[in-house]
């Protein structure tokens, strides 16, 4: 049988003690894009750490598989190598490692030998262009002195040249401004079927509906206190973008 996507059942998880996420239900397919859009604290950071497999997060209950094997028993290191990739919310600087060999390395220890050098960089230049990133970046510390658009944009360099199965992307595009939403939602585009013959799969989490103008999602759904309360199609997003969260609120928790 064939898996191919990346699918939480009935996920609860808790911080502190305290049960954040209470049954999530999502699946994210290669070449797909999900979203996962909710208020401030609504757990969907929490979710991305879950899934990332942070120690502070604790699953009580549910699955999480990636193409049938079980996430949830692997190592965090292990859930990227079978090709997890997450962005942060708020990415750490590196100092001392400058950004083209932090790159080269997570590719080596991703696809082993599968680029050489030369190659590598010219991919790496070509995924710099679409982000319209300055290339004296590649020579500086890891989001050392970073803008936070740099910052940002540095994460989709490192998606980009990474071409993973499966991406959670959470808040990447919070403090982009236009030009820089538009050069993310390009590369992202980009790599729901790269040239190299892949397919990433996403689930964006974003708070603002307006990275979704420049990647039309598949599916949205909506979180709302550690629930997922409302799934549908782009124009759940630009509903989000007339009304905010109330209304679905107001619905929601009115019959419940
Ligand atoms: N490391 C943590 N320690 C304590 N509480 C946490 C931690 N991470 C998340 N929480 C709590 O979980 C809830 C959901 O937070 P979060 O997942 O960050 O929401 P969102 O990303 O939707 O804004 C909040 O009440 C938050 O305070
Ligand atoms: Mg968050």
């Amino acid at each position: 049988m064939s898996h191919s996507a990346l699918i939480v059942a009935d996920l609860y998880a808790e911080v502190e003690g305290k049960r954040i996420l209470k049954g999530i239900d999502l699946r994210v397919e290669p070449g797909k894009v999900s979203a996962l859009m909710g208020p401030n604290g609504s757990g969907k950071s929490t979710l991305a750490y879950t899934l990332a497999g942070h120690p502070k997060y604790i699953v009580e209950s549910g699955t999480a598989t990636l193409d049938g094997i079980d996430l949830l028993a692997l190592s965090p290191d292990k859930r990227a190598r079978l090709g997890l990739y997450l962005s942060f919310q708020y990415p750490a600087a590196i100092p001392g490692v400058k950004v083209a060999n932090f790159i080269y390395a997570a590719r080596q220890a991703l696809r082993p030998g599968d680029l050489p050098p030369a190659k590598f960089r010219a991919l790496l230049m070509d995924r710099l262009q679409v982000l319209d990133m300055d290339p004296s970046l590649l020579g500086r510390y890891v989001n050392d002195g970073f803008s936070g658009g740099e910052k940002k944009r540095l994460e989709v360099l490192q998606l980009a040249m990474l071409a993973p199965k499966y991406a959670i992307l959470d808040e990447t595009d919070s403090g982009l401004d236009v030009d820089a939403l538009r050069a993310v939602g390009d590369s992202i585009t980009a790599l729901r079927a790269d040239d190299e013959g892949r397919q990433t799969g996403f689930l964006i989490i974003t708070h603002y509906p307006r990275i979704l103008e420049h990647i039309r999602p598949d599916v949205v759904h909506i979180m709302l206190d550690g629930r997922i309360v409302k799934t549908g199609g782009a124009d759940l997003a630009d509903r989000i973008e007339r009304e905010g969260y109330d209304t679905i609120r107001e619905e929601t928790t009115s019959v419940a």
